[in-house]
């Protein structure tokens, strides 16, 4: 019946998604996408380390709400279930690097579900905020203060799994494409990367866009969509108040919040997320990618078709 009513039920959730973010964004004075921004200072430019600075200095956790909102657990959960089905076994002796790890909750996540050694997990963030609450959150993930466009070199041809999830769109289109280069570097020979981002309009892909933007260097192995839109606009709009709180002064709320939300049961979250899938594409708020390094071989077989 969803599926029959698609286009309605997606231009409604659409434009529901809209209207939590605008009332939200309006309440706390916030223009800029993902998180808000005082109108008394001058706002750093979108996406710069001093931009990132201002947001984690305007929460005590993270901007974002990683580790207590429910479409952000779905979103761990599913794209944890992508990566172990690709993943090759002996994952205690694998090299996995998770970049723009934020507070360190999906590293954490990852490292656990494949059963990866304290510390064997690499993380890094270019945010020296987001890595000193990363570590002092978990032991079990090596964090480091690195930005995407330095990864290549340090770690060159060790890593077999790297994820970069939620930070293409900070980057403008010649960052975008040295930020690629550089995880290919860091990558060996038939490794893993696993990107995704936000579906909507610029600075975020669209769902082909991302998936056009990997195949230029990479073999696509699988492409997807996830559907955590409806959930992330009332979280979102619920953290817009809550930010409010903590500019007067009134404490810390979501403490509150995540006894309300329903955090841990992520069943609810996955049996949302599916209903949302039946209602088609246009419920789709995250575009993912998981593609393989091509050989050398390959690679030379490539630019020759591309100078013949
Ligand atoms: C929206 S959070 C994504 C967190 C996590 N990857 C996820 O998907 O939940 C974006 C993170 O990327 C980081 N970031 C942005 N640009 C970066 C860059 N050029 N190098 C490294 N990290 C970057 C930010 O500091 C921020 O912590």
């Amino acid at each position: 019946m969803c599926l029959a009513i698609e286009p309605w039920v997606g231009l409604f959730l659409t434009e529901l998604f809209e209207f939590f973010e605008i009332v939200g964004a309006s309440l706390t004075g916030a223009l800029s996408p993902g998180v808000a921004m005082t109108t008394t200072e001058k706002a750093p430019a979108y996406g710069t380390r001093a931009w990132f600075k201002k947001a984690y200095r305007s929460t005590p956790d993270d901007p974002w709400g990683l580790s207590w909102r429910l479409s952000q657990l779905v979103r761990y959960d599913l794209i944890v279930k992508i990566l172990k089905r690709h993943v090759p076994g002996k994952e205690s002796s694998l090299g996995v690097l998770d970049i723009g790890c934020a507070t360190g909750d999906f590293a954490s996540t990852l490292s656990s579900a494949l059963g990866m050694p304290g510390g064997r997990l690499i993380a890094v963030d270019f945010s020296e905020e987001a890595i000193f609450r990363a570590r002092k959150k978990y032991l079990d993930v090596d964090f480091r203060v690195m930005s995407i466009d330095a990864v290549g070199a340090p770690f060159r041809d060790s890593m077999d799994v790297i994820t970069c999830m939620e930070v293409l769109y900070y980057l403008d289109d010649i960052q975008r494409k040295e930020a690629l280069e550089n995880m290919k570097n860091a990558l060996k020979e038939g490794g893993l990367l696993l990107v995704s981002s936000r579906i909507s309009r610029s600075p975020y892909f669209q769902k082909d866009e991302l998936r056009e933007f990997v195949a230029a260097e990479f073999d696509i192995v699988e492409a997807g969509e996830i559907h955590v839109g409806f959930m992330g606009g009332v979280e979102k709009f619920v953290m817009r108040v809550n930010k409010l709180f903590y500019k007067l002064g009134l404490g810390n709320p979501t403490r509150l919040l995540r006894r309300i939300i329903p955090t841990t049961n992520i069943r609810l979250g996955k049996a949302i997320e599916k209903v949302s899938r039946l209602c088609g594409p246009i419920t789709a708020s995250h575009a993912y990618v998981l593609a393989r390094k091509r050989s050398n071989l390959h690679r030379a077989e490539i630019r020759l078709r591309r100078l013949s």
